[in-house]
């Protein structure tokens, strides 16, 4: 409960009522109110396209009109799409998708393989224990298939080891592939500290708070900011690549996201973001020789600077928009909203209107990506101020994401324009020609190039979600209420805090040691 009155008269700002994230009094102004019904419309063409193709498989493929079963075959669309079908009131849709849910057997995996804990952890627990809040707890069936699938992944942590593997093979309970990275081990805990709440067995949330910790305590090439790689076997990290985007980017994202859903009073998940922020604005932060935009860089192994940056990072402004908010700083605020507009930009100068999955810029400090700069990237880039290293568009939220967050913290309708111009980009480009739902596509700056085989189940999750709440009243799934997990699952806060500064100072940390991994570079997690 907030007091509004009482901060109107400049009394106690800060005192008296939690400290609150979006515009207060915010609404969404009678021209843009069609926008709903188009995100709506556009979920609902994708997911009976799903269900007359691909119904109980993890994905459909449209073009093809089949489906596709890489996330353990359990149906990952329906799982995902749950908490979507709440928010837009589809009822119908979301009791099918609970009957099928309750039916699912995760000691089995119809579709073989090995699972993989963090894709598991975001869609399934997160999806199903979202979908039982969010329908005022009226299906505990949905709570027992999220316990019933998480102490499954519960095998991950192996022995004394405090970081839990990436995969494990569900037939034996054995874990997979030596080398995990941040995302996959610090992406875990609020689904599982949600879980712990409503199963009432603390594990859950001691065992991935305790990743977490754990990798917020090593010492790091920059204060805050962990490498991509680590070894759950030892506990080291196995190299030194920093970045905001994919491998590590929602390990910060949820250092936040846990300090705000669990209200802890252990500073560690805070001083850490904290900590992780100021560095990134001290040594990433880059600004482009053309158009002046404003980008995160990586640093890379050798401690070189990257400019590169990718659809993935894209989440970073909202995240630090949120987080900027919560500890009550404008300067992270205004940072966050320059990322934003630097992100939005990669949609707005390609022929689509659509941003690709990987990009590159030039700064002051030079041009450096790693590859060389072709002439026609250069000539891209004196045009945009970006040029595209990775051309395609995979249905990815994050730019969406990000300027979601913006809209409901400024109350800038710039924000609405630009969701309501990627709805209009979606419904041109990315209709499945044969008629069946929304595709992929190859290269968002030349449509000529053709689709990818694929609706995404964060297509249903993530990307329409935001975009649907961008355009709904704004007191309808409030930032001051919920805390979105890395899906885009709402999961319910408790009140805030009157502030999160945390211990009040940056972290200090020990000495960072490399501990190279001579092995294959994992996968790096596709959200
Ligand atoms: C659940 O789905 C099954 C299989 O499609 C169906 O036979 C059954 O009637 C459904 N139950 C309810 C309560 O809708
Ligand atoms: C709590 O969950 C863990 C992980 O699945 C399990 O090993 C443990 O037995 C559970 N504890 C209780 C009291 O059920
Ligand atoms: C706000 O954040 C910036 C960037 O990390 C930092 O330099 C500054 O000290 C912070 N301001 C306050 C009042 O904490
Ligand atoms: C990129 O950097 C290299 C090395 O500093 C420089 O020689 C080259 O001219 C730069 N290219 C562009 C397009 O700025």
């Amino acid at each position: 409960m907030r007091l509004p009155i009482l901060t109107l008269f400049g009394l106690f700002p800060y005192a008296l009522a939690g400290v609150t994230v979006q515009k207060p009094g915010l609404t969404v102004p009678a021209r843009y109110q069609s926008n709903r019904a188009a995100a709506e419309q556009i979920f609902l063409t994708s997911y009976n396209a799903y269900k007359k193709f691909a119904f109980g498989h993890d994905e459909l493929l449209p073009i093809s009109k089949t489906s596709g079963d890489d996330l353990g075959g359990w149906g990952a669309s329906i799982v995902d799409a749950m908490s979507t079908m709440l928010v837009m009131g589809l009822d119908d849709l979301f009791n099918e998708a609970v009957n099928f849910s309750s039916r699912i057997d995760f000691n089995t995996i119809p579709a073989g393989g090995t699972i993989s804990v963090f894709e598991t952890t975001i869609r399934f627990v997160g999806g199903l224990l979202s979908a039982y809040e969010l329908s005022g707890e009226k299906h505990p069936i949905l709570v027992t298939k999220a316990k019933q699938v998480a102490d499954k992944m519960a095998f991950a942590w192996v022995g004394d080891n405090d970081v839990p593997f990436g995969h494990i093979d569900f037939s034996d309970n054995a874990p997979q592939i030596a080398v995990t990275n941040i995302a996959e081990a610090g992406t875990l805990s609020l689904e599982w500290f949600t879980l712990s709440k409503f199963t009432g067995n603390a594990t859950y949330a001691d065992l991935t708070a305790k990743s977490v910790e754990h990798i917020a305590n090593l010492g790091t090439p920059l204060p805050g900011l962990a490498p991509q790689l680590i070894d759950p076997s030892s506990g080291q990290f196995a190299d030194a690549y920093i970045t905001w985007g994919g491998g590590s980017d929602s390990y910060f994202e949820y250092l936040l996201k846990y300090a705000r859903l669990t209200n802890t009073n252990n500073n560690i998940f805070i001083d850490t973001w904290k900590t992780a922020v100021d560095s990134s604005i001290k040594t990433l932060l880059k600004t482009s020789t053309v158009g002046n935009h404003v980008y995160l860089a990586d640093l890379d192994d050798q401690g070189l600077i990257r400019h590169v940056g990718s659809h993935l990072a894209c989440f970073h402004a909202g995240n630090w928009l949120l987080g900027g908010k919560l500890l009550n700083n404008q300067t992270i605020i205004n940072i966050a909203l320059e990322l934003n507009d630097g992100c939005w930009n990669t949609y707005a100068g390609t022929a689509t209107g659509i941003g690709p999955e990987g990009f590159a810029f030039i700064s002051s400090d030079g041009n450096f990506t790693g590859d060389a700069i072709t002439a026609d990237e250069i000539a891209f880039y004196n045009k945009h101020g970006f040029y595209i290293t990775a051309s395609d568009y995979i249905q990815r939220p994050e730019v969406l994401e990000s300027n979601f967050y913006a809209w409901r913290l400024t109350g800038d309708t710039k924000y609405l324009d630009r969701a309501a111009a990627a709805i209009a980009s979606f419904n041109k480009f990315l209709p499945s020609p044969n008629g069946v739902g929304f595709a992929c596509l190859n290269d968002v700056n030349n449509p000529a190039a053709g689709f990818i085989d694929d609706t995404e189940s964060f297509w249903f999750a993530e990307v329409l979600k935001y975009l649907y709440l961008t355009f709904d009243d704004p007191e309808h799934i409030s930032l001051d209420d919920y805390v979105f997990n890395t899906e885009c699952h709402p999961l319910k806060a408790p009140p805030a805090l009157n502030s999160y500064t945390g211990s009040g100072t940056l972290i200090p940390k020990k000495p960072f040691t490399a501990h190279t991994t001579s092995g294959p570079r994992p996968l790096i997690s596709p959200i």
